[in-house]
């Protein structure tokens, strides 16, 4: 019987999933049998293309340290995985899903975070996908049942508390109204100064009253 991640992992392998976004060599394949490690993927630009928003030094770190290490202990996992598969070993299939989780899942999104960052990025985006981002608000909420912190977005005027059920603690209004005649369309720069005005003290204050409602 294959195991189901692993048969996830064949068809995902099969769907052609990630071979536009990462080089070839990036992508294991795990087959009946055949196991290929995950290698690291290059970076699309050279170590130093953010500076300055992100320093050569902590790309490098990031690349060669972190997302490796990932991908070392990801294949290291994926290696006891198909071992105990073959032997039957149901406890140690079920005891390794913590670190094929963080491991796993540390390689995929590190390889899309390379890929969203661009030295010629910035800007907004456009077409469809600024249609779809539209008009509202941002906000940090608290969930009361998972005592949780959460940060969402809510399109137009949908209140948070009663299309969320979340309790508003801080909210960022990204409406071009709220900041087109000053910053024109750079939203990001809008987004980054709000943070120099905001009242924390009225944020905390809503955080303690949410944890006793
Ligand atoms: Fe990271």
């Amino acid at each position: 019987m294959l195991y189901p991640l692993l048969a996830s992992r064949i068809a995902l392998a099969r769907s052609g999933f990630g071979k536009k976004l990462l080089a070839p060599a990036s992508y294991g394949l795990i087959s009946l049998g055949v196991h290929c490690k995950h290698t690291l993927p290059d970076l699309p630009y050279d170590y130093n293309a953010l500076e300055p928003y992100i320093s050569a030094d902590i790309m490098k770190l990031h690349h060669q340290k972190h997302h490796a290490t990932y991908i070392n202990n990801l294949n290291i996992a994926e290696e006891k995985l198909a071992d105990a598969v073959v032997k039957g070993d149901t406890s140690t299939i079920i005891s390794l899903q913590p670190a094929l989780k963080f491991n796993g899942g540390g390689h995929l999104n590190h390889s899309i975070f390379w890929e969203v960052l661009s030295p010629h990025g910035g800007g907004e985006p456009e077409g469809k996908l600024m249609e779809a981002i539209g008009s509202g608000w941002c906000w940090l909420g608290y969930d009361v049942t998972a005592k949780q912190l959460k940060i969402v977005t809510c399109v137009n005027q949908d209140p948070l508390k009663a299309t969320t059920g979340l309790i508003p603690l801080f909210g960022i209004d990204v409406w071009e109204h709220a900041y087109y005649l000053q910053y024109k369309n750079v939203r990001p720069d809008y987004v980054k100064a709000i943070f120099h005005i905001a009242n924390w003290k009225n944020v905390a204050e809503r955080f303690n009253a949410a944890q006793v409602s």
